[in-house]
């Protein structure tokens, strides 16, 4: 039975207060809209249907996904004259499932419930018991009755004082046989409150035809909240956080605190790996074995391997090249490694080192102050405090290469491209331009002059 999804996301998101389209804020760094879209890439849909209006081709450019189609809304004249736009693209038969591109926790498994409810032949509503309703549908059960049938959905502003009582409220999620669902809403009308035309008054049209209404209650509150203002994002931002803590701690993963732990894409855990507080991972991160990451980091696309320390404030961003940190090393504090660095086994990278699309071989050590870009550093070498590579000449970078067991003094500016052999040793103060042989000294400086019997100035008395 083929299965249809619409995701509604035209509305504006007044209470957002902000120039982007409501759906495309961040959770966890995806737009609300690719939570959803991606929470239902498994449920085998025919057709995925987003319904687009504010921003409508901002929204259209920045999310993906398989079988995905999109209809614009415009105006938006309600939740049931939004259906009414996708009526065209679904299938004749089989179920629609209806949920909100503001939605954005909804789990596949809950999503798959409502479906299985359905059965292309029930209308099946996604409710959740709420200790405060205010603002959402109340769902009508016949005599009031905890199980009673479902009657209706009234909207909160169409509800009398007694239906304000009911704390059983309609999620937006809701699964229908498509072909009742296409008869329904040619029905609808916008004799209401708001002047909008309601989806949920197909609930009563249902009922009236004999079809069956099932209410569902959802597992959880956090699945079925919605996103209208920036205080309800950073709160979903924060159960979100929590459930991804929880289930790092269930594998094992020590956290310093739960609650100061924020994944944005995907960590990958080996054993006995620990995360002080304040860290931020990002895009796909792969910790190995006993890796201990300091407080107070941000990492991002990059492959940390076993035994590995991060220590505080060291910033990683591998953008799209990556980055590699071998097993053992010693980054940070206060490192940055960017895109394309390579480090080998037992690599020390020091406190404001910046390593950029370099690769230091085993035991290479850059402690203090430097920056190695563009550059293929040997084992063993140990690069000195303020020394750079001078990769860039204004139009073109160019590569720098160190041998093996290199002494590179400090405050140096080797300029590419250049190679530094096996073993050279460069002074302390040098600019080299020229490449160094294997085993050399290489010393590009002005020769210290020291004058004996130097009177330093005095200062003038004041007479
Ligand atoms: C809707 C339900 C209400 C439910 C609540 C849960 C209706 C009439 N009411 O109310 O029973 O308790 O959700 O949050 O359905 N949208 C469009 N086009 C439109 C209007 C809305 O695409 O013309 C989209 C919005 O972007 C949003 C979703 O539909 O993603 C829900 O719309 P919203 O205005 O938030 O509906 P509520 O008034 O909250
Ligand atoms: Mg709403």
């Amino acid at each position: 039975m083929a299965l249809n999804i619409v995701i509604m996301a035209a509305g504006k998101g007044t209470r957002m207060k902000s120039a982007a389209p409501k759906v495309l804020h961040k959770l966890a760094g995806r737009s609300l809209l690719q939570h959803v879209l991606d929470s239902t890439a498994g449920l085998a849909a025919r057709h995925r249907i987003v319904i687009t209006g504010h921003g409508a081709e901002q929204v259209e450019k920045a999310v993906h996904g398989e079988a995905l189609r999109f209809v614009r809304q415009v105006p938006q004249l309600g939740t049931g004259h939004a259906v009414q736009q996708a009526v065209p693209e679904l299938d004749e038969n089989g179920t629609t499932l209806i949920l909100n591109g503001d939605v954005p926790l909804i789990k596949a498994d809950t999503a798959k419930r409502l479906v299985d409810a359905c059965k292309g032949e029930t209308l099946a509503l996604l409710t959740i018991h709420l200790a405060d309703p205010a603002g959402y549908g109340r769902i009508v059960r016949r005599n009031g009755a905890p199980n009673g049938e479902v009657q209706g959905i009234v909207e909160h502003k169409d509800a009398t004082p007694e239906q304000l009582l009911i704390r059983e409220g309609y999620t937006g999620m809701m699964a229908a046989p498509t072909a009742a669902l296409k008869r329904w809403v040619a029905q609808l009308s916008n004799q209401n409150a708001q002047g909008e035309y309601y989806l949920t008054d197909i609930v009563a049209m249902a009922e009236a035809e004999g079809v069956p209404v099932l209410g569902i209650a959802a597992p959880n509150e956090t699945e079925v909240l919605g996103v209208n203002s920036p205080a309800q994002l950073a709160d979903l931002e924060r159960r979100y956080q929590r459930e991804q803590a929880q289930a790092q701690m269930e594998a094992g993963v020590r956290l310093a605190d739960p609650a100061r732990f924020d994944l944005r894409g995907e960590l990958r855990c080996g054993q006995d790996v620990e995360i002080d507080v304040n860290c931020v991972f990002e895009g796909q991160v792969t910790l190995g074995d006993g890796v201990r990451i300091g407080a107070h980091c941000v990492i991002r696309n990059a492959e940390i391997a076993a035994g590995a320390r991060i220590h505080e404030f060291t910033h990683i961003d591998g953008e799209a090249a990556g980055v590699r940190v071998g097993e053992g090393a010693l980054v940070g504090p206060f490192a940055r490694l960017r895109p394309g660095a390579e480090l080998g086994a037992e690599v020390h990278i020091g406190n404001f080192v910046e390593v950029k699309n370099s690769s230091l071989a085993k035991g290479a050590k850059a402690n203090h102050l430097a920056y190695l870009g563009d550059a293929d550093v040997g084992e063993r070498v140990n690069y000195g405090a303020g020394s750079i590579t001078a990769n860039y000449d204004g139009a073109n970078k160019h590569r720098t290469v160190i041998g093996n067991d290199v002494h590179v003094g400090s405050n140096c500016v080797l300029v590419a491209p250049v190679s530094i052999g096996d073993g050279a040793t460069i002074g302390g103060g040098s600019t080299i331009t020229k490449s160094v042989a294997a085993g050399e000294l290489a010393v590009a400086r002005g020769r210290q002059t020291s004058l004996s019997g130097w009177q330093r100035p005095v200062k003038k008395s004041k007479t």
